[in-house]
């Protein structure tokens, strides 16, 4: 479902999703005019994205709608918007505090891709301890290559990773040394290639589907209460949602979440609550069809996106994010994160965007 990035160009604009994925992802001109060559973000026209934070502006000024967006008639303590066409879908905008941004930003970095939480890098590296950690200390990866080659080197690997080796964190300066012929790679550049982890029951990528024999933690307790309030406006009246796994995805620039559907749950009038962390982003919205023209709608940090009945059948992705200053709308997360302590958690955010979206599996 997330593989969908790498199409050739013929295919590109086959439907009406592709197309608007091609509108609103990253390109580069390359100006040769110059002598150096410096690679320009192609402009894109934003004109037609859906903007919820103006669109809650003008409706707490003068309870004023744009044509096709109505607010839910439900009890909670914001509004919450729907789009006329796509029944299901609600957009809470700003929802989460700015404390709450950075308490999830920060799980999302340490704990959330702990073992046994797997992550995208599992499958070539097994699992790795304190990733942010290590990358926050310069630490290398390096595969150890005399126990690579020993007997049983995978009995601790969860299934479908039986190709991972054993690799260490080793501080930067032993490996460097001339003549070390170890693999080995920055834990900076594995927090930068890191694309998803999953809690809860895990999600086997491989099978589409959660392998429920699969070692796993609950969802942590203050991720399920802040799942279950805010899924509350899409849920059957008088059920409580249940959190039972979650995807946590991690975007840098460039970054795209292709069009797909969330079709392996079990019970689809529960919503998937899906939460967005720093930079700005744009979201696709299709129909059932890739051949319906998608809603573009501008995702920013603290926005909650709850998706649930028909919805669920709806084709979306991320084309887009934004790392620039002006676009990526993150200066209280700037400000918030500025003690020493929490640098680090600035420097990766600034160019970054997190989602965590939590589901009902059964
Ligand atoms: C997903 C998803 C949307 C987002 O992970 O299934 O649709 O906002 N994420 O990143
Ligand atoms: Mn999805």
């Amino acid at each position: 479902m997330y593989g969908a990035d790498s199409v050739n160009d013929d295919d590109s604009e086959r439907t009406a999703f592709r197309k608007a994925e091609k509108k609103y992802r990253l390109y580069y001109d390359h100006s040769t005019k110059s002598s150096k060559r410096k690679k320009q973000p192609r402009p894109v026209d934003l004109s037609e994205v859906i903007d919820f934070k103006s669109v809650l502006d003008s409706f707490n000024r003068n309870n004023e709608l744009p044509p096709g967006i109505s607010v839910l008639q439900r009890d909670f303590n914001q509004p919450v918007f729907c789009l006329e066409n796509r029944p299901g879908f609600y957009f809470i905008p700003g929802v989460l505090s700015i404390e709450e941004q950075c308490q999830w930003i920060k799980e999302s970095l340490t704990s959330f891709p702990q073992p046994p939480n797997r992550t995208n890098h599992n499958a070539i590296y097994g699992p790795i301890h304190d990733l942010f950690i290590a990358a926050k200390e310069r630490k290398v990866f390096v595969e150890e290559e005399s126990l690579s080659t020993g007997l049983d080197c995978n009995s601790n690997f969860p299934s479908g990773d039986v190709n991972a080796s054993r690799w260490k964190f080793s501080e930067g300066s032993d490996v460097l040394s001339r003549g070390d012929t170890r693999k080995s790679v920055s834990a900076t550049v594995l927090l930068r290639k890191l694309r998803w982890s999953t809690l809860g029951l895990q999600f086997e990528w491989s099978k589409r589907n959660y392998d429920v024999s699969l070692p796993h933690n609950k969802i942590p307790h203050g991720l399920c209460q802040l799942a279950k309030k805010m899924a509350a406006p899409a849920m059957p009246l008088g059920e409580e949602f249940q959190p039972e796994a979650a995807i946590v995805n991690y975007f840098g620039l460039g970054d795209t979440l292709g069009g797909h559907l969330d079709d392996m749950e079990a019970d689809w009038s529960k919503p998937i609550v899906s939460m967005s962390l720093g930079c700005k982003a744009i979201f696709l919205l299709g129909g059932k069809s890739r051949q319906d023209t998608p809603f573009a709608i501008f995702l920013r940090s603290g926005d909650v996106v709850l998706m649930a009945g028909e919805a669920r059948e709806c084709f979306h992705g991320v084309p887009r994010i934004f790392t620039d200053e002006e676009n990526a709308e993150i200066i209280h997360l700037e400000q918030q994160f500025s003690c020493e302590d929490d640098l680090c958690f600035l420097e990766y955010i600034r160019n970054s965007r997190i989602n965590i979206n939590i589901r009902q599996v059964f």
